[in-house]
């Protein structure tokens, strides 16, 4: 009998493994595993596998010629210049209120740190109403539309393993009040893992060891998914870019918009000054006249703590994965044009398999190479790149693990901190612990205020201030 030609292709490529079993397999099975297969670009895996795991140990080795501290804009409050923020902030109202931009969060990820079940989106995360993060973002981009005056399109990209309950959960909470229409899933692609000698893996006798191609596998999703030309056909030209983790960020944040759209720029990305020289974030960089983000296992430790004149970390911009991104930017990127696509990244994994008889292998140490693309490397290839300071506590406070730093207790202690801000900003009395933190439970709705103007806005117009002493709720 004639072979597949997919399998034939596979034999070529020295991957008949992939198919050692497909004869003891049932028609739907065996339907299954070609299907996966025709997934993968055997191109693409020898080249990655000869680049990046043949001719590698494994260490990063990352070019640091010429790296210097990448400059950004800093805040009014450190120094920055106070009329261009203003000007950005208008300039970015506008652009809202024009409907040029859409929310992004790419929600594909594995969250094995949590070690939640189910999307990472779905977790609760608010102190009192134990809101979704998905519910805390709907609600932001709601009220942003609200405010403006256009309803915002929100893309969400999905991995194959949560797309069905991701969509499914929106549908149960009718699209947090969102206009569903203007809600958009899709999912990202995947990517082979292959073993240390370039063997694709096989996860059980019927299917492929497939993950997520990484954060920076949104660009090419966005183009295939066919979200580009959607907005190109809504006049979106302007994509606000977060991460699913994070619910303190400002996800619709006009000076942001506005610095992207006034400097032309193609990838506007916020930055933090890190808290100490050896905090685990990627750091902005300026490399032959290009910025560039270098992550903190690739910049030598003694980098890290150089301090300029001041006694400041002259690597002092820390990037919390919140960008701008221009449409024909993502096109132009997700093209995989000669020179400009996403470079990938390995990372050594102990990835399930089976062995020569089909029996399942649990390895207890790493056995093979997943590839992933990070997003943050399409900043080199961006005309005018802009890198903006933002305040951590007004925009970063991700849910990583499930204790210690970057949990749920410290980003709800963080929600907390921001709306006891915000309330005495405003003229109210909320006793709060050396750290800001209130004595009793508060929670804003993003529906009331999503930040601070929002927020001092909505409090203006309430003709009784609520007491604060019992806890408050402000829906
Ligand atoms: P993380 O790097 O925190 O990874 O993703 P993760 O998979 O969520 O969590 P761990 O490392 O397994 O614990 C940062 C953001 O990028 C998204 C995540 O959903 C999160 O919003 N992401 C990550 C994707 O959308 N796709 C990916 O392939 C990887």
């Amino acid at each position: 009998m004639a072979q597949h030609p997919l399998i034939e292709s596979f034999q070529r490529a020295g991957q008949a493994q992939v198919f050692a079993f497909f004869d003891q397999l049932a028609p739907a099975a065996q339907q299954r595993l070609l299907e996966e297969a025709a997934e993968v670009d055997l191109n693409e895996v020898a080249r990655l596998y000869r680049s990046l795991v043949a001719k590698s140990d494994g260490a990063a080795g990352v070019d640091l010629a010429g790296l210097a501290p990448a400059p950004y804009e800093r805040r009014p409050e450190h120094g920055g210049d106070a009329a261009a923020w203003a000007k950005a902030k208008s300039v970015g109202e506008q652009a809202l209120r024009s409907g040029r931009v859409a929310a992004f969060t790419v929600a594909g990820g594995q969250g094995t740190r949590l070690g939640y079940d189910g999307p990472k989106g779905t977790f609760r995360v608010t102190p009192v109403l134990q809101k979704s993060l998905f519910q805390v973002f709907a609600e932001k981009i709601l009220a942003a539309g609200r405010r403006y005056g256009r309803p915002l399109h929100w893309f969400i990209m999905t991995s194959h393993a949560n797309h069905a309950a991701t969509e499914a959960f929106f549908a149960e909470h009718r699209y947090f009040g969102l206009d569903r229409g203007r809600v958009h899933f899709f999912r990202q692609g995947r990517m082979p893992a292959v073993s240390f000698d370039g063997k694709i893996l096989l996860e059980t006798t019927s299917s492929l060891a497939l993950s997520p191609d990484g954060h920076g596998g949104s660009l090419r999703a966005l183009e295939r998914s066919g979200a580009l030309d959607l907005m190109q056909r809504e006049g979106v030209d302007t994509l606000s870019y977060f991460q699913v983790d994070n619910p303190l960020v400002r996800c619709i944040d006009p000076a942001f918009i506005g610095w992207h759209v006034m400097r032309g720029s193609e990838m506007t990305s916020k930055m933090v000054p890190k808290a100490y020289a050896e905090e685990k974030v990627g750091h902005f960089c300026a490399q032959n006249g290009k910025s560039v983000v270098v992550e903190y296992s690739d910049l030598p430790m003694a980098m890290q703590r150089e301090t300029d004149a001041n006694g400041q970390l002259r690597y002092i911009a820390g990037s919390i994965a919140i960008h701008v991104l221009d449409r024909e930017f993502v096109r132009r990127m997700a093209s995989g044009a000669e020179g400009v696509a996403l470079p990938f990244h390995r990372a050594d994994k102990k990835i399930p398999t089976v062995d020569v008889a089909g029996a399942a292998v649990k390895p207890d140490k790493a056995n093979g190479v997943k590839f992933e693309m990070f997003v943050f490397d399409a900043l080199p290839f961006a005309r005018n790149p802009v890198i903006i300071e933002t305040l951590r506590a007004d925009d970063f406070s991700p849910v990583k693990n499930a204790d210690g730093v970057d949990s749920p207790k410290t980003c709800r202690d963080d929600q907390l901190r921001q709306f006891a801000r915000w309330l005495k900003a405003n003229g109210a009395t909320v006793p709060v612990d050396a750290s800001g933190l209130p004595a009793t439970s508060i929670e804003v709705s993003p529906l009331f205020g999503y930040d601070e103007d929002s927020f001092a806005d909505a409090w203006r117009a309430l003709p009784t201030k609520p007491a604060i002493a019992d806890g408050l709720t402000l829906a």
